[in-house]
C-alpha cells in the first residue's frame, strides 16, 4: 500500500508537460486488433490502465511491444477468438473488447467490466447497438456477456443519451458491416474523433465523428498504420484547476488548447488570467477568486471528469457556489472526504452546495476512484498542514507520474511506498 504526503501551502510554478489521452488510448488500443496487420501507436499515457489493456490484449494472443515508454506496438494476427474468463476489476474501457472482438471476429465472450463506483453505468445503448448490427447478445450464469452474429449488417441506431462508450463501441462493431451504419445521437467528445481518425488511417470510412451523426460505411479490410494519441484532456485541466487552486503561475504544454475550452471559459470567469500559445496554455492568478456555478454536461461542455478537482477549487474560496452533476448519479463520493479537511459541502442528489470558507485543513484522506483522487491531491496542496492521501491506486491508473509533475511544479509532494 502506498500513499501520498503533501504539504500544502506552495503557488505552483513552472511547466508541465501532458500525456496522451487515456480514454482515447483505452479505445484505440484494442480497435487495433480490428486489423490482423501491425499497429504501432504513439503517445500512449504510461498509466496503470493501459498495462492492464496490455495484459487483455497479451492474453488473447496479441503481441503487444513497448518500443519506448510510450509507443505501442501491437500484432493482433495470432489471436484466434475472443473468449476472456477475467477482467482487472477497475478498467472500464475493457467493455471495448465487445466491439473490437465483434468486428474481427463476429463473436466474443467477456465478464462484465469494473471500473470507478460513480453510479449505475448501464450497458443497454451498447447492447442496442450490437444488435441493430445483427449480434445476438446474452447473459451467461457465470456472470459473462457473450455476443455473436452470423453476418453484421449496417443499421441506423439512435442512442438515447450521447454515451462516449456506446459511440465507440458501435463504431468498432460497424467498420466492417454490410452497408452503412448511422449513430444518431452520438457522442462528440475529442476522443470518439481520435478513435475515428485512427480506424480512418487503417482504411476505415467514418465520417462524422465530432458531430452528433456518425456514418459508417463498411469495409472489407484493413491495413496496420501509425498512429499518434491526441493529449489528455482532463490531465491539462487537472493541472489547470490546481494552478488556480494554488494561486499559480503555470504553463501547461503539449495539448489542444479548443479541447479545454470548457474549464478555459468556467477559470476566466472566476478572474483566472489564461494565455494561449499554439499547443501550450498558461494559467495564473492575479486577484482573487470569485465562486461559480457549474453543471457538468456531454462534450463541449463541462466535463464529470473535473468536476470534483473543482469541488476542490470551490470549497478553498470564500463563498457560495452550486455544482450539478448530469452525468453520472453517484459522482460526489469523495466529499465526506473533503468534509475532514474543512469544506462545507451539502450534497442533494446531484447538486453540490458549497459554502467556502476560503481554506481547507491538511487531514488523512481516502482516493474514492480516479478523479476523486486527484482532487484530493489538489485539496492537499492548497491545505494548511499536512494531507495524506490513501488508496492511490486509483489515481495511477489515469495519471503518469502524477507526484513528479506536481514537484517539478514545486509542490511539496512525496509517494510513501509501505
Ligand atoms: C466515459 O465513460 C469515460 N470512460 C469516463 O471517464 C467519462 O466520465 C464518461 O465517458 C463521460 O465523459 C472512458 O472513456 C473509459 P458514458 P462511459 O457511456 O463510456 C449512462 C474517467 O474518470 N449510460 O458516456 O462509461 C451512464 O450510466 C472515466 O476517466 C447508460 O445509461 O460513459 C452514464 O450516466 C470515468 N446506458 C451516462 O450514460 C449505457 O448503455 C454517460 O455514460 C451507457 C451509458
Amino acid at each position: 500500500m502506498s500513499n501520498f504526503l503533501i504539504e500544502g501551502g506552495v503557488k505552483l510554478r513552472g511547466k508541465v508537460n501532458i500525456g496522451g489521452f487515456k480514454n482515447a488510448a483505452l479505445a484505440i488500443i484494442p480497435a487495433a486488433i480490428l486489423c490482423k496487420e501491425k499497429c504501432i501507436i504513439e503517445n500512449v499515457p504510461a498509466i496503470e490502465d493501459v498495462n492492464a489493456y496490455k495484459e487483455i490484449l497479451t492474453n488473447v494472443g496479441a503481441k503487444v511491444v513497448m518500443l519506448d515508454e510510450t509507443t505501442m506496438e501491437i500484432d493482433s494476427s495470432e489471436i484466434k477468438e475472443i473468449n476472456i474468463k477475467q477482467f482487472s476489476k477497475n478498467i472500464r474501457a475493457s467493455y471495448y473488447m465487445w466491439g473490437a472482438g465483434l468486428g474481427r471476429f463476429n463473436k466474443v465472450t467477456t465478464p462484465f467490466p469494473g471500473g470507478c463506483n460513480i453510479g449505475a453505468r448501464k450497458f443497454d445503448y451498447h447492447i442496442k447497438g450490437f444488435e441493430a448490427l445483427g449480434a445476438r447478445v446474452e447473459v451467461l450464469e457465470d456472470q459473462t456477456i457473450s455476443l455473436c452474429a452470423d453476418k453484421l449488417i449496417g443499421n441506423r441506431i439512435y442512442l438515447d443519451f450521447a454515451s462516449v462508450g456506446a459511440t465507440i463501441n458501435i463504431m468498432l462493431a460497424a467498420v466492417y458491416a454490410e452497408g452503412r451504419t448511422t449513430i444518431e445521437n452520438a457522442a462528440k467528445e475529442p476522443h470518439i474523433v481520435d478513435t475515428a481518425n485512427f480506424l480512418n488511417a487503417m482504411g476505415a470510412d467514418i465520417k462524422g465523428a465530432g458531430t452528433d451523426v456518425i456514418r459508417i460505411n463498411g469495409v472489407s479490410k484493413l491495413n496496420g498504420c501509425t498512429y499518434s494519441v491526441i493529449p489528455d484532456q482532463i490531465e491539462a485541466g487537472t493541472y489547470m484547476l490546481a494552478a488556480a487552486a494554488t494561486k499559480g503561475d503555470i504553463i501547461i504544454d503539449g495539448i489542444i488548447p479548443k479541447h479545454l475550452e470548457p474549464i478555459t471559459a468556467k477559470l476566466q470567469e472566476m478572474g483566472m488570467r489564461i494565455e494561449e500559445y499554439g499547443d501550450s496554455l498558461r494559467v495564473f492568478y492575479e486577484k482573487e477568486l470569485e465562486p461559480v456555478n457549474i453543471k457538468t454536461l456531454p462534450y463541449p461542455g463541462f466535463p464529470t471528469d473535473l468536476q470534483q478537482p473543482m469541488a476542490v477549487l470551490l470549497s478553498s474560496l470564500t463563498g457560495d457556489s452550486i455544482i450539478e452533476e448530469s452525468i453520472f448519479e453517484s459522482r460526489f463520493n469523495y466529499v465526506d472526504e473533503l468534509r475532514k479537511m474543512g469544506a462545507d459541502i451539502e450534497v442533494n442528489d446531484r447538486i453540490a452546495k458549497i459554502r467556502g470558507k476560503g481554506f481547507l485543513n491538511g487531514a488523512s484522506v481516502n482516493a474514492p476512484d480516479l478523479r476523486a483522487g486527484a482532487a484530493l491531491i489538489i485539496a492537499g496542496l492548497v491545505a494548511k498542514g499536512t494531507t495524506e492521501v490513501n488508496e492511490i491506486h486509483h489515481i495511477d491508473r489515469g495519471y503518469e507520474n502524477i507526484e513528479n509533475k506536481f514537484m517539478n511544479l514545486g509542490a511539496r509532494i512525496k509517494r510513501v511506498v509501505e
